[in-house]
């Protein structure tokens, strides 16, 4: 299993650009199955989630091909035909989003058996909303032995669903399936993240007619049938806020390009709140510090455009080298601080009660063997690694692989002190 070292200490100069959003090209890429004709989405990330459903999308008959375009890398996704409707549990369980798979199939096939995606480390995840907005636009659910069964046979039906929390998941896929829907869905309490505007702009350059997006309510008049299209996934916002969170921390300039920093401007006022340097580009942002150590500040997560909860590991690690103490929230998720112990092993002073982190910052890091818990949790070990004096250790980076594309290459790039470690010690698993 690899590993990532980081020997801290090196200042970060440079440019890093940054790739499509994960979490908008695994909804963009479920999308495919909606329509008989080629998807070509563009600007996409290279990661293991976005190739593990590629897999998941084959099975269910979609060709997948995946190529270098005039803009980078791209995918085109043809589903010619649905030939399976089950996603196994198997699937489901390695990678969560599989489930958004389930509304397509219903909305094209009329039925899908898909299995039940089950806990994971940062909290127990359920999918009931998406199950009532599903059932809401006329699909028949049962639960049987972990799988979800779901039969529409003559179609889905448009509704008024109001959602009693925001979900980004449930919004996604209550809108994937709606647009097949015969008549007009409104969603009301919608989740307003950007990745919501992607998916829209994406489904109407396919035919379909989505109102809203980025607001709590979303209006979606159902068509018979999509079309092919080329989309450009947006950029990610939270591999944007990671490396100008990495900046702050190993101090220096980094121009992050290709990038919205409109995405993320709770993360921006906060680094400026903490004392760094933050400069709006045209198509970035610059993070700049210059060795004086920032200020502890406190802060919440939200939904969108509050400050993303897959920040909120990034930014613990950037205070614990900070001055004072920093109040962290978590209103997101309820167990995301694992984390913490973590960085403690690096010499960090955390404690954790319930949902609130407060965080002393100290003077030096040191390192240490650490490992990977979450996919973000991950990327706030290799943060803390860039000043921990010495070399830290950080595994399980299979979670990394996930959702940062070339990280070393990227780090690397600015001077960080980064490599990977292949193979080697058995015993993490
Ligand atoms: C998505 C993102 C994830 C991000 C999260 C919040 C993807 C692939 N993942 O996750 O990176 O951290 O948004 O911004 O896009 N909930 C329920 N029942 C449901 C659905 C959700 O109780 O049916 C709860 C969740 O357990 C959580 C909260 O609602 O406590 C918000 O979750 P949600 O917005 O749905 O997150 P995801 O879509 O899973």
């Amino acid at each position: 299993m690899d590993r990532i070292a980081i020997i801290g200490g090196a200042q970060l100069n440079g440019e890093i650009p940054i790739s499509g959003a994960k979490n908008s090209a695994i909804k963009l890429m479920a999308a495919s199955l909606l329509t008989d004709e080629p998807l070509r989405l563009t600007n996409m990330p290279r990661l293991a989630d976005t190739a593990f459903l590629g897999k998941l999308l084959h099975r269910l008959g979609a060709q997948v091909d995946e190529r270098d375009g005039p803009d980078g890398a791209e995918t085109v996704l043809h589903t010619r035909e649905i030939v399976s409707t089950i996603a196994s549990y198997d699937l489901v369980r390695q990678m969560r989003a599989s489930f958004n798979v389930l509304g397509p199939l219903i909305a094209r096939a009329g039925q899908a058996k898909v299995s039940l995606p089950g806990g994971c480390t940062i909290g127990a995840r359920p999918v009931d909303l998406h199950l009532q907005a599903l059932e809401a636009l006329g699909a028949k659910i049962d639960l049987h032995e972990g799988y979800v069964y779901a039969q529409a046979p003559r179609g889905l039906r448009g509704a008024e669903i109001t959602f009693p929390f925001v979900s980004v998941g449930a919004t996604e896929h209550a809108m994937l399936a709606a647009v097949l829907a015969e008549g007009t869905t409104v969603l009301h309490n919608a989740a307003c993240e950007p990745e919501l505007v992607d998916l829209e702009q994406c489904l109407n350059a396919m035919g379909a007619k989505v109102w809203g997006a980025g607001t709590p309510t979303i209006t979606i008049t159902g068509v018979a049938k999509l079309h092919g299209a080329t989309h450009s996934v947006i950029p990610d916002r939270i591999e944007m806020g990671t490396y100008a969170v990495a900046a702050a921390m190993a101090g220096g300039e980094v121009r992050l390009t290709k990038a919205r920093p409109d995405l993320i401007d709770s993360l921006l006022a906060k680094l400026e709140e903490a004392g760094a340097g933050v400069t709006r580009t045209a198509d970035g942002v610059i993070i700049k510090r210059n060795g004086a150590r920032l200020d502890a500040v406190d802060l919440e997560t939200q939904p969108y455009p509050g400050f993303a909860t897959d920040l909120q590991a990034q930014f613990m690690a950037l205070m614990t080298t900070a001055k004072g103490e920093s109040r962290i929230r978590e209103t997101i998720f309820e167990n995301r601080f694992m984390h913490a112990p973590e960085l403690m092993r690096l010499g960090a002073d955390i404690s954790v009660s319930g949902g609130e982190a407060r965080v002393r910052g100290v003077e030096t890091l040191e390192g240490a063997e650490v490992m990977a818990t979450d996919l973000r949790a991950s990327v706030s070990l290799v943060i803390a690694g860039l000043v921990a004096r010495g070399e830290t250790v950080v595994s399980r980076i299979y979670h990394l692989d996930r959702g940062f594309e070339r990280l070393e290459e990227k780090l690397g790039a600015c001077g960080a002190q980064v490599r990977r470690i292949s193979g080697g010690d058995e015993s993490e698993d």
